[in-house]
């Protein structure tokens, strides 16, 4: 295997399969089932999730919310996530410890380094909920950051796109992936692959970043093999 320990950051959005909003129980089950088969191979599997699918701050603050507020809802958002995460893991028998940065006791363990690392250890997949705990930062931030904290060999950003191209390749045909790319060639092609921060910290902390599909069933597999999917940033 590729990894011992990776950190994979999958979006709200995907998980609302062909819906507008909320969660597709069939895609959380692929999901599910995906994450299954690597933690089979032994390798220990931290995750952080969006919470686009239910409410962005960003979003609400455009519509006139205060932005704190709206990403009070964000963080919580991603806690809904993280809930239904874990619910369709242990519907396939894969033990989970969901951790929130906001303290909600009564439905998450709060997140504490020490005892994320020990679950990974045991081989129980160990979800990151709301966000960093802060407003005003991304989940990409929140999952560079665990990556960091737990030190994961690698963040695996799973999107609907299968890597990272010249051009956006939803928009233009001609599009150019690239296998491998540089830190630094990512900020002077001025290409987007997670925010500012979240980059700037990866890039600080040499963590690999890896784009890649999620949506197609077997490339995670696939990549913690060492299969060439996706696009890895490193320095
Ligand atoms: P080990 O003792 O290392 O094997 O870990 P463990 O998670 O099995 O032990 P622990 O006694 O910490 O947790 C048992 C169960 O209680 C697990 O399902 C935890 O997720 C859950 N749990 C632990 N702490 C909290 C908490 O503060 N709030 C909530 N809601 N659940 C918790």
């Amino acid at each position: 295997m590729q990894y011992n320990r990776i950190l994979l950051k999958l979006s709200g959005e995907a998980l609302m399969g062909d819906r507008q909003y909320g969660i597709d129980p069939k895609r959380l089950a692929e999901y599910a089932k995906e994450i299954k088969g690597i933690v089979a191979k032994g390798i220990e599997v931290a995750i952080v999730i969006g919470g686009g699918n239910i409410f962005r701050g960003v979003a609400g603050a455009a519509n006139g919310m205060d932005r704190v507020q709206g990403d009070h809802m964000g963080m919580l958002a991603t806690c809904i996530n993280g809930l239904a995460l874990q619910s369709a893991l242990e519907d396939q028998n894969v033990d989970t410890r969901l951790q929130t940065a906001l303290e909600i006791k009564e439905v998450a363990e709060p997140y504490i380094k020490r005892k994320a690392i020990r679950h990974l250890e045991k081989g129980r997949v160990v979800i990151f909920g709301a966000g960093t705990g802060n407003p005003y930062f991304t989940t990409d931030t929140a999952a560079v950051l665990r990556a960091i904290e737990i030190d994961a060999d690698a963040i695996l950003k799973g999107t609907r796109v299968d890597g990272i191209y010249d051009v956006d390749p939803e928009k233009n045909k001609d599009a150019i992936k690239f296998e491998k790319i540089t830190f630094k060639d990512v900020i002077k092609k001025g290409l987007k692959v997670m925010d500012m921060t979240a980059f700037t910290l990866s890039e600080e902390n040499n963590l690999p970043i890896i784009v890649f599909d999620m949506n197609t069933n077997g490339n995670l597999m696939k990549l913690v093999s060492g299969e060439k999917i996706g696009t890895i940033v490193d320095s």
